[in-house]
């Protein structure tokens, strides 16, 4: 407990300096070339990007200077030094570098959409070792109904480990593509950190005490870094967060999912990213054409935003992108306009989604709505857990 207490301390003056730094280093990126220009505004001035560097630093930091606290006691009797969490810590700690790096690297380089899919995989390579090597449990416990064909629990073995570095992939770019107006990524980022840290708190009574204690003790200061960084991104933006945030997040929430044995939970965090994963996978995958920027588009007369669209040549259209358009009108999840030779629709994002649903609005109040909903969702996510699992499983 005292260990979380001064953690906590920790976190509020890493909370601190990441707030008192952001402003004092803004020049620097803008100088360095490293910014970017508010789509969602008339005025064209340069803000400033890659901004999450900054809170992904402080937030490393903080977790190396607590590791002497933390551990201090272990270092007195040397000979019951308990290595594997060390090398849980550890493992988590190259993790979440590994993609502050790669993420800074993207922000720079503008990498293609191939290597956004591989470097995750790579980064999460330390945590699936020191899993194999501290838990290697690849036990499925089945639902209750489907016991009668599966039997109590399932061993999916390898494919475990599969769906281990894919969570870490899905984290890392699910964040990046819920994007593009004020504060959306950081206030999702927040509203999920919050889920897990009150399911740690619920759970740490429970027999799975330590795993939930390991989760907090990278939560808390995550959460602290990350509401400083949400200050001066909150609309109307000052600085831009850029990939290097998105990417340090998601790995950050996958590391405690896998680590502390709780992934199913932390998808459950995930249901907006995980609608809009599904609902932008006709243009990730191509089936129809993905523009450089899918956010909504603004305008200057009413200063209100709209969907953006995306136009389909009707000539070009193969067979599955006329099945895929069938289906989302059937579903009513799209807006479209047809003449003789093209299709334009807007493009697939939940935000755009929430704009045809619900009509044009201003940028703060389309954040608001996407994080009110992101906020359901995680009630949703308790509900399921705690009163319906019991229809699930042996609670
Ligand atoms: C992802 C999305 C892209 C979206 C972009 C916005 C996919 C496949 N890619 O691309 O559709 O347009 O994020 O972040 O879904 N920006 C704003 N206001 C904001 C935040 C960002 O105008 O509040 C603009 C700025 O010009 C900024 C740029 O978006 O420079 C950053 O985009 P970037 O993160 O590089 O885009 P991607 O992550 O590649
Ligand atoms: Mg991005």
């Amino acid at each position: 407990m005292w260990s979380l207490i001064i953690l906590t301390i920790l976190s509020f003056f890493a909370y601190l300096l990441t707030d008192e730094l952001i402003p004092k280093l803004k020049s620097l990126f803008i100088n360095a070339g490293l910014f970017g220009i508010d789509l969602c505004k008339v005025s064209k001035e340069k803000i400033p990007e890659a901004i999450g560097v900054i809170s992904g630093c402080v937030f490393l930091i903080t977790i190396l200077l607590f590791i002497p606290i933390g551990f201090g006691n272990s270092l007195m009797d040397r000979g019951n030094f308990p290595h594997n969490e060390f090398a849980e810590l550890l493992a988590a700690l190259l993790s979440i570098c590994c993609m502050l790096l790669l993420g800074f690297a993207d922000d720079v380089l503008n990498l293609k959409w191939r290597y956004k899919l591989l470097l995750p995989t790579i980064a999460s390579l330390p945590l699936l070792v020191v899993y194999y090597v501290n838990f290697n449990s690849t036990t499925f416990i089945v639902p209750i109904p489907l016991r009668q064909f599966f039997g109590i629990s399932v061993n999916i073995g390898l494919l475990y480990y599969i769906y281990m570095g894919m969570l870490a992939v899905f984290c890392t770019n699910a964040i990046n593509i819920l994007a593009g107006i004020n504060g959306l990524e950081v206030g999702q980022s927040v509203i999920i950190a919050m889920s897990i840290i009150f399911f740690d708190f619920i759970e740490l009574s429970g027999d799975q005490y330590k795993a939930h204690n390991f989760s907090l003790h990278i939560m808390i200061p995550y959460l602290a870094t990350t509401l400083a960084l949400l200050k001066h991104n909150w609309y109307p933006s000052k600085v831009f967060v850029g990939d290097t945030f998105c990417y340090v997040s998601g790995m950050t929430f996958a590391v405690v999912g896998i680590l502390s044995h709780f992934s199913k939970t932390v998808l459950l965090f995930f249901l907006p990213q995980i609608i809009n994963f599904l609902y932008s996978v006709p243009q990730l995958f191509r089936i129809v054409p993905c523009p450089r920027h899918r956010l909504p588009k603004y305008s200057a007369e009413t200063d209100l935003l709209q969907a953006s669209r995306t136009v389909i040549s009707k000539k070009d259209m193969s067979f599955l992108t006329k099945i895929v358009l069938q289906a989302l009108t059937l579903l009513k999840l799209v807006d479209k306009i047809e003449d003789n030779d093209s299709i334009i629709l807007n493009n697939l994002t939940l935000i755009n989604l929430v704009l045809i649903k619900l009509g044009p609005m201003s940028e703060i109040q389309l954040t608001k709505t996407l994080l009110i909903f992101q906020f359901f969702c995680t009630c949703i996510a308790f509900l399921i857990r705690y009163p319906m699992a019991s229809y699930f499983y042996d609670v």
